[in-house]
């Protein structure tokens, strides 16, 4: 029997560094084409193609710079032709672009395709919250597991130990991926509650913002820890609230929960930009155009989506933390008056 295609649909800072992995391991394995596609969004860089550059020097010279990507992974611009014939689709877009993929790529499906979502994002639906794998599940009829974990792409990129956790309501498919992606120093473990796994991805984002602006107001190592934790609540009374399965306490005790939400309170690209927003009087679009290079900034923008979804069920008084983030970078809050949004946190009454 053939072994199944791989798609890999995007290629920014985390999708080139899962693409090497990927790339390396379909080789080592009989269930997988040694030949992977990876659809890139076409870019010009110094008069050349992005995926010209890809194809020939075999490195993401924008989004993953200095890192060489196996010769078995292809860049393809055009999203119906990366998709022809995949079996395996790995979805690693900042999560605004979405919608519109899968629109482009439903006509062009492969009968039981399989899904994963690497997304971090949520999206606001009719009922209140939309998970990006629902949206992906909904628009192209396929099962769709997630992966999320402390894993911050360059580390990864550069072979460093780490640990993610791959949701995955099919057991099946949850091994699949796991042999998709597993390596020596990327540790997978699989758990059914695939809706949190993916909450805590998206959430994490929104505290790593607080983290920031912590920093970037110099409020020393005992605030920071509390903004972590009163965060982390946070993130379980949300996914109790609005996850549509079971939520369990032991999910954020995985690598996509208390680990995802150490890394990126302490590195990452929400937590960079969050402080300098707090020490400068630039704008969050100002900032993330000047220091990140075409990345996307997650966390701003799932602090709309989470505080339109707290409006509508009246519970912005129960999430001052997430509440405080979006007034803060979209509504004019002064920084300075973080921490006092956390004064009466309902964890202290
Ligand atoms: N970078 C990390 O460390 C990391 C780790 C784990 C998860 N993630 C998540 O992975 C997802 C993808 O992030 P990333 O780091 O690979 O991307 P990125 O932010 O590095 O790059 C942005 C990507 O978006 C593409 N793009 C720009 N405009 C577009 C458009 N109109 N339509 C479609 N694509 C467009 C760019 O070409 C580029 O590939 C995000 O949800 C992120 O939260 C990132």
């Amino acid at each position: 029997m053939p072994g199944k295609k791989v798609c890999i649909v995007g290629s920014g800072n985390w999708g080139s560094a899962i693409a090497k992995i990927i790339g390396h391991n379909v080789k080592a394995s009989n269930r997988f084409d040694p030949m992977v596609n990876m659809w890139v969004y076409e870019e010009v860089i110094d008069g050349k193609k992005l995926t010209e550059i890809i194809n020939t020097e075999h490195e993401n010279v924008k989004y993953l710079q200095g890192h060489k990507l196996p010769k078995n992974v292809v860049a393809v611009p055009d999203i119906t032709e990366a998709v022809k014939g995949a079996a395996v689709l790995v979805f690693v877009i900042p999560h605004q672009f979405i919608r519109k993929l899968c629109d482009q790529m439903k006509p062009h499906i492969a009968e039981g395709a399989i899904g994963i979502s690497l997304i971090k994002g949520v999206d606001e639906g009719p009922e209140g919250l939309t998970l990006i794998s629902d949206i992906i599940r909904e628009k192209l009829q396929i099962e769709v597991s997630v992966l999320m974990g402390a894993n911050i792409a360059n580390e990864v990129a550069d072979e460093k130990f780490c640990e993610t956790t791959i949701g995955a309501r099919n057991r099946a498919n949850g091994q699949i991926f796991k042999e998709l992606m597993q390596t020596p120093n990327f540790r997978i473990t699989v758990v059914p509650e695939s809706d949190t796994v993916e909450l805590c991805g998206a959430l994490k984002n929104i505290v790593a913002v607080g983290a920031g602006f912590c920093d970037g107001l110099d409020c020393g190592d005992n605030t920071k820890a509390a903004v972590i934790r009163l965060g982390l609540m946070e993130m379980v009374a949300f996914a109790k609230i609005f996850c549509k399965g079971q939520v369990s306490s032991t999910t954020f005790l995985e690598s996509c929960g208390v680990a995802d939400l150490i890394t990126t309170c302490y590195g990452g690209r929400n937590r960079k930009v969050a402080e300098a927003f707090a020490r400068t009087s630039k704008s969050i679009a100002q900032l993330e155009e000047e220091m990140l290079n075409g990345q996307k900034l997650q966390g701003p923008q799932t602090s709309v989506e989470v505080y339109r979804i707290l409006k509508k069920r009246d519970m912005v008084n129960k999430f001052p933390l997430f509440t405080a983030v979006y007034q803060i970078c979209f509504e004019g809050k002064q920084v300075k008056e973080f921490i006092t949004c956390l004064q009466n946190h309902p964890e202290h009454m």
